[in-house]
């Protein structure tokens, strides 16, 4: 059977609850589809428009009134405020995989009024209400997916044609109280998660719900070798200075431990080895590093190769509120996550001081540079369906 492309659309409501972490999880566990692409969309009027008016269909199988329904949520919840003009955020996720459409619309799950269980992420997230007269008194399906292979294609094919004007990175869809200034950070969900248990790229956001900020822009991106360079540029002379001390300590480890060097070593040879050895073995943690994230370290790709996407998939992720640097950092826990308090992302996932599970800039001016070099605004969506289903 040939690779299907299923997108899953999070609605607004759901991001401004923070259920992106939990839906993904459920997606990238139960779909057995891999995650291709993300893209925030703040949609405007006319993409809102064209796909309200694709939602009733006769190869749905949820009833035609239930249809309806979502046709009118989406054009009241999806489309700009009208009292504000303020747009709202709609996150697409994009999975690739035999019969993806219908795995992915499985775990989905449809709306049935008065049917209430938590085995679809409509049933645990959503809520379909009606009162005694069967009017619906609340209504709100969580994520939106295309119920046909047919109907994926030809819904994606529309918010393709609005990718790169509605989407990117979002701003001005927040309303924030008149005294606050929000910052913005970039987040790294790193390799190691995607590697390990398949929902763990998703347990991993949901860490991040407990910030209260706002997801405005992702980006599945797999780092080329020198964006990995350029991106840790700033903590390859942090590795090359400061391990001095630790590379003498080890040192005298390890010679100590050998019957042969098990003579008495002054302070101040220790102290030399560390000088000595210490930028090395720095420089040495520095190539694991750009391996870790991008797959080559400087030395092991080709200069033609070095601005070629890598192998190793990574979530790229811009927050956005008050203090975003600092609730980013401390939801994330220190850098070596044997020293990670409890309830911190790297003490949860993290395995070792290279492989920490996670990244968050450490100041505004970092995010911005970061932001720069990993381009969450970039437009995959279109590339990824132009290699799938050609231009
Ligand atoms: P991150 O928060 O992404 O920013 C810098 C990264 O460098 C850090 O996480 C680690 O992955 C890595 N790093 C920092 N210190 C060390 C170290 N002493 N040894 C190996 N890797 C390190």
């Amino acid at each position: 059977m040939a690779l299907e492309l299923a997108y899953v659309l999070v609605t607004p409501y759901s991001l401004s609850k923070s259920r992106t972490g939990g839906i993904l999880a459920r997606l990238l566990t139960r779909s057995g589809c891999d995650l291709v692409a993300t893209r925030m969309f703040a949609p405007g009027a006319e993409l809102i428009r064209e796909y309200s008016e694709q939602i009733v269909t006769a190869s749905d199988p949820q009833d035609r009134s239930t249809q309806e329904t979502l046709r009118d949520y989406v054009r009241r919840q999806f489309a700009p405020d009208t009292r504000t003009g303020r747009r709202r955020r709609v996150l697409m996720l994009l999975f690739q995989g035999e019969d993806a459409v219908r795995r992915v619309r499985s775990v989905v799950g449809n709306l049935a009024p008065r049917f209430v269980s938590g085995d679809t992420i409509r049933g645990t997230f959503g809520d379909y209400v009606t009162n005694a007269d069967g009017d619906v008194t609340y209504f709100e399906p969580a994520v939106l997916a295309a119920p046909t292979a047919e109907e994926a294609q030809t819904k994606l094919r529309l918010w393709a044609r609005y990718s790169n004007s509605d989407g990117g990175i979002i701003s001005d869809s927040i309303a924030y109280p008149p005294d606050t200034t929000p910052q913005r950070t970039l987040v790294l969900v790193k390799p190691d998660n995607f590697r390990a248990a398949a929902g763990r790229p998703g347990s991993v956001l949901d860490f991040f719900s407990r910030t209260g900020l706002y997801l405005t822009g992702t980006r599945l991106i797999h780092l080329s070798t020198a964006q990995a360079l350029q991106f840790y540029g700033p903590v390859r002379d942090a590795l090359r200075t400061r391990l001095n001390t630790f590379v003498g300590a080890e040192c005298r480890k390890i010679l100590t431990s050998h019957p042969e060097f098990a003579f008495n070593l002054p302070p101040t040879v220790e102290s030399q080895l560390g000088q000595l050895l210490g930028p090395l073995y720095g420089e040495h943690r520095f190539e694991n590093l750009v391996r870790f994230m991008s797959g080559r370290s400087e030395r092991e790709c080709p200069v033609a190769e070095l601005d070629q996407p890598g192998t190793e998939p990574c979530l790229a992720v811009v927050y956005e509120g008050p203090d975003a640097v600092a609730k980013c950092r401390d939801v994330l826990g220190p850098t070596d996550p044997g020293q990670a308090p409890r309830g911190t992302i790297r003490r949860e996932f993290g395995s070792s001081i290279l492989v920490n599970a996670a990244h968050a800039s450490d100041s505004v001016e970092a995010a911005r540079r970061e932001i720069a070099i990993v381009r969450p605004e970039e437009d995959d969506l279109v590339r990824v369906l132009s290699s799938v289903w050609g231009a």
